[in-house]
């Protein structure tokens, strides 16, 4: 089988710039009905992308940035996180709805634990940068699937738009974060401790940042349904093609988790999009 080409860290640098927001109709937004739903994932989504930034500052403490490819690759893919924010942020007040803002540098105890531990292991363990690979093609990938999926969901013309041109984004992302991970999980101790360290610990960008209602939330809203756990089903079996991950069940097993407590049924009903949110959320004047 013929090797696939090696991502072009030089090329991705030069041509990394903010999202292009020319031309989107945001006078147009409000002419549109946009799901209670979709307004609620967007707030999500634009809190998370913001918080790219404190994923930055635990980075900056481990040994991935002695790599450097991913030393090139960190501030650029930085910045287009954080212009993504501010683009969802735009559509959100666009609508007439509010956004999140969020004290970053205050983190609870078990946070400020958990990022010393990532640092620690970080420092320490040699192939700590391809888990930390692997991790991060999940995320990518969850996170573009999710945006497509918001996208058929949503049915909006100007979401439609905008979203396109951040998922271009996101496919950039993943590609650098897959190939990395392939090149690195070629190492069979390597690829071991990673897959128990997803299988394990791996959950969704967002968990443990945003309330659990809304990581919920969103497993039902995009990823439940026959399309949703097609979408899911997806990822998993893109993830377990890297050396070491064939048959890995992640988002899968997730979404099963999140959508098997309670109500699923008013779920699943609607192809994955809650019933009882498909209303036309009335924005604030
Ligand atoms: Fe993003
Ligand atoms: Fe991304």
């Amino acid at each position: 089988m013929m090797e696939p080409a090696p991502f072009d860290i030089g090329r991705y640098v030069t041509r990394s710039r903010a999202v292009d927001l020319s031309g989107i109709a945001w006078d147009e937004v409000r002419n549109y009905p946009l799901p209670a739903g979709t307004v609620r994932t967007l707030r999500y989504m634009q809190d998370i992308e913001c918080h790219t930034i404190v994923y930055l500052r635990e980075l900056l403490a481990t040994r991935v940035i002695d790599d450097p490819e991913v030393a090139a690759f960190l501030p650029c893919w930085f910045y287009e996180e954080a212009f993504h924010g501010r683009a969802l942020a735009r559509f959100l007040e666009a609508a007439g709805h509010s956004t999140i803002e969020r004290v970053r540098s205050r983190e609870s105890f078990r946070k400020r634990l958990e990022a010393a531990a990532i640092a620690g292991i970080g420092r320490m363990w040699r192939d700590f940068t391809a888990a930390h690979m692997s991790w991060g093609a999940i995320n990518e990938l969850t996170t573009l699937t999710g945006y497509k999926r918001l996208t058929e969901v949503a049915q909006h013309p100007v979401l439609d738009e905008l979203l396109k041109r951040i998922i271009r984004d996101e496919s950039r992302h993943f590609d650098f974060y897959f190939r990395q991970a392939e090149r690195r999980l070629k190492s069979p101790g390597a690829a071991r401790v990673t897959r128990f360290l997803i299988e394990h610990f791996w959950a969704p960008v967002g968990s443990g940042v945003q309330p659990v209602e809304e990581v919920r939330f969103l497993a039902r809203y995009l990823l439940s349904g026959p399309e949703g756990r097609d979408a899911a089903r997806r990822i998993d079996s893109t993830i377990g093609t890297l050396p070491g991950l064939a048959g890995v069940r992640l988002v899968e097993s997730w979404v099963d988790r999140e959508c098997g407590r309670g109500d699923s049924d008013r779920f699943s009903a609607a192809g994955g999009v809650p019933v009882g949110d498909v209303a036309e959320c009335v924005p604030n004047s």
